[in-house]
């Protein structure tokens, strides 16, 4: 875990998190990355709605982990904090939920402070650490989560920046490998997905344009490549959609966003 001296940030060159919070309506984003999200918009304008769905998309799957008993949570990627963190969805329902939260952004360790208010029955920590390293997040995870018991890994909007598929793939296994029998894996990725109402194409001319502008590298991924990231856990119902309509909570979900979820069971669970 970092939370020494206050790290260096490089404002001109528009960065993830920084886009992110901006399509979010955040305050913690600079014009280098005003701008490239306002590129994305041209091209997709229902971006800003993926980004708010994918928010929406994670409370109700740390609902559904809560639900099923587990109360350790493991995000990955975590971003800037915004409305309704990790811990705050999962606190709320078991207030003894201890969150790991881990990102690579010296933005986000910046704002660590308010990712670690958490309930007094429970624990919230932030490593600062990349992903690519997964031995050393669980390492330093290990330190506040019991892997002996079921923990919800949660991947959202961050295996879209490893552009080899490969590499994103061993990624998911390492993380997961650790991971008790009755453990969740959840991941929501951008997607090229084409549907009656979804644009595959101009998602990928968004990507190569944030591509062309430097920052973070991103990639969008097909439906199927999403669902390669559950090989070896069961992925379940109803598989990799539109994280807006992945088990909503309306009775007629919203329509479909460039942005696909699923969740999957680690095997050996009851
Ligand atoms: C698009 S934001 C998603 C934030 C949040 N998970 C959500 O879904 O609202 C992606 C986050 O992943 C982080 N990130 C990108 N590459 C990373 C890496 N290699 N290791 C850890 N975090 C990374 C970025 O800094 C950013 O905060």
């Amino acid at each position: 875990m970092s939370t020494g001296p206050q790290p260096a940030i490089d404002t001109s060159v528009p960065h993830s998190a920084r886009i992110w919070d901006y399509w979010l309506g955040g305050k913690d984003n600079y014009r280098a990355d005003r701008e490239a999200g306002d590129e994305v918009l041209r091209y997709v304008p229902d971006i800003a709605v993926s980004a708010r769905q994918d928010r929406a998309f994670l409370g109700r799957a740390v609902r559904f982990a809560v639900e099923r008993g587990i109360r350790q949570f493991l995000d990955v990627g975590s971003g800037l904090p915004t409305a309704v963190n990790t811990h705050e969805a999962a606190q709320r329902l078991a207030p003894e939920s201890r969150v790991v939260y881990v990102d690579n952004d010296p933005l986000v360790l910046v704002h660590a402070r308010a990712l670690l208010s958490s309930s007094p029955e429970g624990v919230t920590e932030y490593l600062e650490a990349d992903m690519r390293e997964p031995a050393k997040v669980v390492e330093a995870a290990a330190r506040t989560l019991d892997f002996g018991r079921p923990t919800a890994l949660l991947l959202l909007g961050v295996l879209n920046h490893v552009l080899d598929g490969d590499e994103a793939r061993d990624i998911v296994r390492r993380l997961c490998a650790p991971l008790a029998p009755g453990s969740l894996l959840i991941v929501s990725h951008t997607c090229d997905h084409t549907s009656e109402t979804l644009d595959g194409e101009a998602m990928r001319r968004a990507v190569r344009s944030v591509m062309e502008r430097g920052g973070t590298p991103i990639c969008a991924r097909s439906r199927d490549d999403i669902a390669a990231f559950f090989t070896g856990v069961e992925l379940l119902e109803p598989g990799v959609v539109s994280c807006s309509q992945w088990r909503p909570d309306a009775p007629v979900p919203p329509r479909e966003v460039p942005h696909f979820a699923g969740v999957g069971l680690v095997a050996g669970a009851s």
